[in-house]
């Protein structure tokens, strides 16, 4: 397996793959549209492509705002169906959060299913709101929220 920060020539691939991971109308979700208009973090956005270059995961973080702090959405994270379970899709995940660490990223969040996730160390962001419709306990975050609460916004450049 090979993984690498993604590049312009991963972009339709791994719009495919989500595409095919997540229900139709995935771009109509909240998450959607905080990422509008403000480039994702590129450095922490990976893809995983097998023996064959086909790709097999790919998981991405985009910049956002909760009240005055910054932060990093993690998502959308997708396996392809034929490689699920094996724990790539943990794999993709710690990477990309040890690729946010290192860069000095303070938090991140998601919105996504407590089960899964808290085996990286989220727990659920009570005081932290998402546009709606977004089930408060599937907002998730991880590292330091001390004193950090409000609506989560765009980040614009
Ligand atoms: C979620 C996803 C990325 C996980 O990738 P993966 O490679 O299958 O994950 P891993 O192999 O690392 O982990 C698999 C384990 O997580 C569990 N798991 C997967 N999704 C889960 C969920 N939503 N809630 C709870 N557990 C979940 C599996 O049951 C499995 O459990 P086990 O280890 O006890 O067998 C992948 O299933 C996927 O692409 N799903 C469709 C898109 C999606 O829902 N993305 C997440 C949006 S929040």
């Amino acid at each position: 397996m090979d993984l690498h920060v993604e590049t312009d020539a991963d972009l339709w691939e791994v719009e495919a793959l989500m595409d095919l991971c997540f229900a139709p109308g995935r771009t109509a979700l909240s998450s959607y549209r905080l990422r509008e208009g403000v480039p994702p973090a590129r450095d922490l956005c990976l893809v995983a492509r097998g023996r064959g270059g086909e790709v097999a995961g790919a998981v991405r973080q985009w910049p956002v705002l909760v009240g005055t702090a910054r932060a990093m959405l993690l998502g959308p994270v997708a396996v392809h169906p034929t490689r699920q379970g094996e724990g790539l899709g943990a794999f993709l995940i710690q990477s990309s959060l040890d690729a946010a660490d290192r860069a000095g990223v303070e938090r991140v969040m998601l919105v996504g299913d407590l089960p899964y996730y808290r085996r990286f160390g989220f727990g659920v962001l009570p005081g932290v709101t998402m546009p709606p419709p977004t089930n408060p306990d599937r907002v998730l975050g991880v590292w330091d929220w001390v004193g950090v609460a409000g609506p989560v916004t765009r980040a614009l450049p």
